[in-house]
């Protein structure tokens, strides 16, 4: 997949931009401030309809806006997609080739995008939140059912904490029709659970060699935990089981107002030979365990979306170490469309410099300073 070109009204520091890239590796350079992360956050916006580090949409338009507008030529196979992102103060629109399109889940799969920024490191360090958030930014990307699926979850979970809530204080409650939302819950939650326990498992059939190859380490695996406690996923019983147990917690569950158990609880641990790299990691292991695991995504979407996706780079080679770069160089490859950013040329590989269309970053202008033909 590739981003020809994108145009940009009121996000960030950009006032308005339009601008195209190429097909293969795309440089952008500059000082700190300048607008770099915000382009490629706006990339990501267009194909994700959210901001991969503010969860506040209104803090994406240009201070003292109304509203900001995102457009992006895609292509992916034979044709090309426009796709357009407006953001106000209310909500956000969507549309495709001038389609609207009402729904999210339609639209969220049609740009697919893979990220590596500097403080993806609180993927391994921060709350398990963040890993959950990894996990179903990612498994919307590849399937448009897993979208839905979250949303429906979400929807059970907040009807059923609130008959929680009511329960606590003692309010007379339909128990018939909470313990029906308490089957679909656990209907969907064992849904979500399989969606994400196999898409950990394509992640490690990649991402031990890929952390062996730039780290030098062995046995790296990712370990999905649950506290829904299921051993045996085809086991015809388990739906059964989960109800008893949620049976088991309700008058702990009345006290706290909260559903304890279920995907929105779960979390994902990074291994190397049986230890957890969260507790006992140095910075530098953490951060190639992000980088593996972005990396180990790539195979999977080509595989599921049969397009390679977009990669986009922030700032990630001023952290690593030469050795670690020029490891890093041999996964950056000519066939996956990529826009690295970086403060300074030098920072970056020459041979990889000379491959790239450049451009240098000043206030929220673009300017191109090299141009690569498309047939390079
Ligand atoms: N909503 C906004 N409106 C206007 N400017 C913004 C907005 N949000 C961030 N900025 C500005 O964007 C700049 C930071 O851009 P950023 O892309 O993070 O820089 P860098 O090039 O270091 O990655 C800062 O000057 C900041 O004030
Ligand atoms: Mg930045």
């Amino acid at each position: 997949m590739i981003l020809k070109k994108i145009e940009l009204h009121n996000f960030r520091n950009y006032e308005s931009l339009m601008t195209r890239f190429y097909k293969g590796i795309n440089i952008i350079y500059g000082d700190n401030a300048q607008g770099k992360t915000n382009l490629l956050e706006s990339i990501y916006c267009l194909g994700l309809t959210k901001s991969h580090r503010s969860f506040i949409d209104n803090s994406l338009i240009k201070n003292g806006c109304e509203f900001l507008m995102i457009k992006g030529v895609v292509s992916g196979g034979l044709f090309d997609k426009n796709l357009q992102i407006t953001i106000d103060n209310k909500s956000k629109y969507f549309k495709i080739d001038d389609n609207s399109i009402k729904k999210v889940s339609d639209y969220i799969s049609n740009m697919n995008i893979i990220i590596f920024y500097p403080d993806d490191l609180e993927i391994i360090k921060g709350s398990p939140q963040i890993r959950r958030k990894y996990l179903n930014m990612e498994l919307s990307q590849l399937y448009n059912s897993y979208y839905i699926v979250l949303n429906d979850y979400h929807k059970l979970l907040k009807m059923r904490n609130e008959y929680l809530k009511k329960m606590n204080k003692g309010m007379k409650v339909d128990m018939n029709y909470f313990d029906i939302i308490t089957s679909y819950l656990i209907d969907k939650g064992i849904t979500i659970y399989q969606m994400r326990f196999k898409f950990i498992e394509k992640l490690n059939e990649n991402c031990a060699q890929i952390y062996k190859d730039i780290m030098g380490i062995e046995n790296f695996y990712i370990e999905y935990v649950s506290n829904m406690k299921i051993d045996d996923i085809k086991d015809q019983t388990i739906k059964d089981k989960l109800f008893e147990r949620y049976q088991k917690l309700l008058p702990y569950e009345q006290k706290v107002c909260v559903t304890t158990i279920g995907p929105h609880k779960d979390d994902i641990n990074f291994m190397i030979n049986d230890k957890n790299l969260k507790l006992f990691g140095s910075q530098g292991q953490q951060r190639i365990a992000v980088l593996a695991l972005k990396l180990a995504e790539i195979p999977i979407f080509k595989k599921y979306k049969e397009t390679t996706p977009i990669l986009l780079l922030d700032d990630v080679f001023s952290e690593l170490s030469d050795d670690k770069k020029n490891n890093l160089i041999k996964y950056i490859s000519k066939d996956i469309q990529t826009i690295i950013t970086t403060t300074e040329l030098n920072n970056l590989d020459a041979k990889l410099v000379k491959k790239a269309k450049l451009f240098k970053i000043e206030q929220g202008k673009l300017i191109k300073i090299k141009e690569v033909k498309d047939n390079e």
